[in-house]
Order: structure tokens, then sequence, then C-alpha cells
């Protein structure tokens, strides 16, 4: 990453301070009464410019996702505290995995505008190393379906030989074994029902997907990506679009780099989470299935 430094605008500056105490890397301080910024170090968070009360610093470069072109957001912050709880609630209770899609296509700008809702996801140390892969229409979607349903013949082929599981487990390897037990049956009925007929039992019939990645050097690539993939899936049920993350694709991506090679995703850049998406072809009418998770409080 390009090396960033906050810009100073020493007479707009009040001398306030609270960039000094706000800056996560200590890039900011006074010296001779003034404020003055060190050229390293810098994670590019813009919190300093977000809380200057003068406007005096500023980070070099735009703010990609200031500017959306399907929806208007008022640019105002929300407060701790100034949002509805019981809408935020509602909201997260009401985002359902979509596997039926009316086969309308989703416009470009909105897709656009699903990856930039993404990116306001935080990111360790604020690498923001994400990639997004969009696929924009329902053949470019069936033309993945495609290279992972390849990808897993190949592996329900292996998985069927007794041997070859069983010499896995014995040195140790019991992958094979439990992908036998747990998903082959499915797998191979999905593949005879896509070979009959086109059924699509993977990406259920979306019209657009986004395959969300990581370039090579960040330090937490998979929280970060599927940070993004959370803020993806709820503003695409806010903006009227179901959505699926797709665990069966991101494995085939994973591990045969020719499905990789046909989105064309370039060798070191890992795959963490492919989104399914388009206009939901189902009502949900209540909110249900979530068990009481395993919590536990500590008080001292
Ligand atoms: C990492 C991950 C992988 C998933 N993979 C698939 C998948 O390959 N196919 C599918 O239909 N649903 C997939 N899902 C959706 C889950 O089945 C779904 O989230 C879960 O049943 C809860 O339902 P809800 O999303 O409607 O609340 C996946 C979900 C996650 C979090």
């Amino acid at each position: 990453m390009e090396a960033i430094a906050p810009r100073i605008d020493a007479e707009a500056c009040q001398g306030c301070g609270a960039c000094v105490a706000l800056c996560p890397s200590g890039v900011l301080a006074f010296a001779g009464g003034r404020l003055v910024a060190r050229q390293t170090g810098c994670i590019g968070c813009g919190h300093c410019e977000a809380v200057c009360p003068a406007g005096a610093v500023t980070l070099p470069g735009d703010d990609w996702a200031a500017s959306f072109s399907t929806i208007a957001p008022t640019g105002q912050i929300v407060p701790p505290g100034g949002f509805s709880p019981a809408m935020l609630v509602d909201l997260l209770r009401s985002r359902r995995s979509c596997r039926r899609y009316t086969g309308e296509a989703v416009p470009g700008p909105m897709l656009e505008d699903l990856v930039r809702a993404a990116v306001t996801a935080p990111s360790g140390t604020n690498s923001q190393a994400w990639t997004f892969t969009v696929l924009t229409s329902r053949a470019a979607v069936m033309s993945l379906g495609e290279a992972v349903a390849e990808f897993f013949r190949r592996v329900n082929a292996l998985a069927a030989r007794p041997y070859v599981r069983k010499g896995l487990a014995l040195i140790g390897r019991r992958e094979l074994a439990d992908y036998y037990r747990d998903h082959y049956p499915s797998v191979a009925a999905a593949l005879a029902e896509w070979d009959r007929d086109r059924t699509d039992r993977l990406f259920h019939g979306a019209t657009a997907a986004v395959v969300i990645g990581s370039r090579p050097g960040a330090s937490c690539p998979a929280e970060d990506a599927l940070l993004a993939a959370q803020n993806m899936l709820l503003a695409a049920h806010t903006m009227g679009l179901g959505t699926c993350l797709i665990g069966y694709a991101v494995e085939a991506l994973r591990h045969d780099r020719r499905v990789a090679a046909a989105i064309g995703l370039p060798k070191g850049e890992a795959v963490h989470a492919v989104v399914a998406l388009g206009r939901p072809d189902v009502e949900f009418l209540r909110p249900t299935g979530r068990r009481r998770p395993l919590v536990r409080y500590k008080t001292a």
C-alpha cells in the first residue's frame, strides 16, 4: 500500500487536539505549538478528518464509498443511540437466504452500490485489501456454476472410491471421508439435476453474484471479507434484492485454479465468500430459526 499521511491546514487548525487523541497510530502530534503529521505509519482510517471540528485535517484521495448512484445517503453521521435499534433488529431478522429468484437482471449501478456498501465495513489495520468480482448476468453466473459443477464432479468421482477415502483417512486426512458422509449424496443429486435440465441447486437461479476475496498482505483477510459480505447482504435486502451465500462455490474457487481462472482471479488472490443475488421470488412472512447460542458471561 502507498504511504498515506494526513494533510494539515495550519491556518484552520484550532489546536484542540481531538485528532491527536484519536489517531490509532500516533501519527499526529503537536510540535512547537503546531499540529504536525509523521509521514509514515498512517493507516488511512480517516478518524482525524472525521473528528476535526475545523476541517483542518484531511486525508488524500477520495472517499469512494461516499457517492452511491441508486441510493441517496444524506451523508449525516448517525451518532451512537441515534438510530432505532428496533428497526435495526427488524432488518437483521428480515434478511434471509433467498433460493428463489424471478430471473430479472440486477442493474449494474445497483451492483456497484452494493460494493460501496460492502467497503464501509471495518478491516484489520484498515488494509481494505478485499476484492470484488462481480458477475453481472445470469449467463456469467451459469458459467461459474458450470466450472463449480465440473469441480464437484471430480470430487465426487474421487470420493466414490472407498480405497481412496480409507487410504487418506489412514494417514490422518479424513476430509474426503467426511465429505462422502455429509455432502456426496446431495451433491450427486444436484449434479444429476443440473445435467438433466439445468436445475440450479448451486446458485438457485440467481441473476448476479459477487465473489469476495482478498489480495495478499492483509492482516485479517477472511474477517474483512466476511464483514464486507454481511454489509452487502443487508444493503441488498434494503434495495429489494435477495441474497444467498454460496459456500460450495467458495470451496471450488479455493481448491481448483481452473474455477478461479474461469472468472479471471489472478493467482494469490484468496476467496472468502460468494454472494448470489437477484430479485426474490419468495416472501417471508415471519422471522424464524435461531437457536439459543452458548453464551458465557464473566463478571470479574
Ligand atoms: C458460510 C456460509 C455458506 C453458505 N453456503 C450455502 C450454500 O452453498 N448454499 C445455500 O443454499 N445456502 C448456503 N448458506 C446459507 C445458509 O444455509 C443460511 O444462512 C442458513 O440456513 C440460515 O438461514 P438464513 O440465511 O435465511 O437466515 C451459507 C451460509 C453461510 C454463512
